[in-house]
């Protein structure tokens, strides 16, 4: 039996999401995110370093490295082959929720509807990237969706910032919150580490509040 993200995350409630344009970020990156305190992060796909990225940032060993933005199968394995501990996707995909069971990886789909909900748990999955969570309309949307669903974990994602976190934390359905706030392509393209470091600790220190 595969076990879930929350046993992956460990406690972790900010994912920082990543996207990351070039291996020579990934060090640094790994370093900074730590320094900050963050124990997980989620490297999408979307960028053409990215399955070199992932495996230099979980060979770092400080951070529980995911991928994000997987929207087939095939990419699934390979991400679990650079050292993706969990997958992340935008929509629900039966191919890559099966792929990934059989890789014995959890595996988070993105639902914004009840529907897609319904076919996760359906699927024998428990917890589902909140997607993209703000423009759903937030934590009104998180309540509204997680009521009928109590069996259901969530990982919202999608234009959070600081401000929001406290209200997506303090919902007892959500497991961990998930941005890239804290590391953009921007600060990677500037080579701004520190910003990074400040940002992750920041929103380490706000969901500890
Ligand atoms: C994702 O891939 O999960 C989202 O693009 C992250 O959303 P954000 O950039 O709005 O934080």
């Amino acid at each position: 039996m595969t076990a879930g993200l929350a046993s992956v995350l460990a406690g972790a409630r900010i994912l920082p999401v990543l996207t990351v344009p070039s291996v020579a970020n990934a060090g640094p990156l790994a370093d900074a995110l730590t320094a900050g305190g963050a124990r997980c992060a989620e490297v999408t796909l979307r960028s053409p370093d990215a399955e070199h990225v992932m495996k230099t940032m979980a060979a770092h060993g400080g951070l529980a490295v995911g991928a994000g933005t997987v929207l087939t199968p095939d990419q699934a394995e390979r991400a679990v082959a650079a050292g993706a501990r969990f997958v992340v996707s935008p929509g629900y995909d039966a191919g890559v929720v099966a792929r990934c069971r059989e890789l014995g990886v959890p595996v988070v789909p993105g639902v914004a509807t009840a529907t897609e909900l319904m076919c996760a748990l359906r699927a024998g999955l428990d917890t589902v990237k909140l997607f993209p969570a703000e423009p759903l309309g937030g934590t009104g949307m998180l309540k509204a969706l997680a009521a009928p669903f109590p069996q259901a974990r969530f990982l919202p994602t999608g234009g959070i910032g600081p401000a929001h976190l406290s209200g997506y934390l303090s919902h007892p359905a959500v497991l961990a919150v998930g941005g890239s706030w804290m590391a953009t392509t921007g600060h990677l393209e500037r080579g701004d580490y520190d910003g990074i470091r400040r940002l992750t600790a920041e929103a380490l220190e706000r969901s500890r509040g």
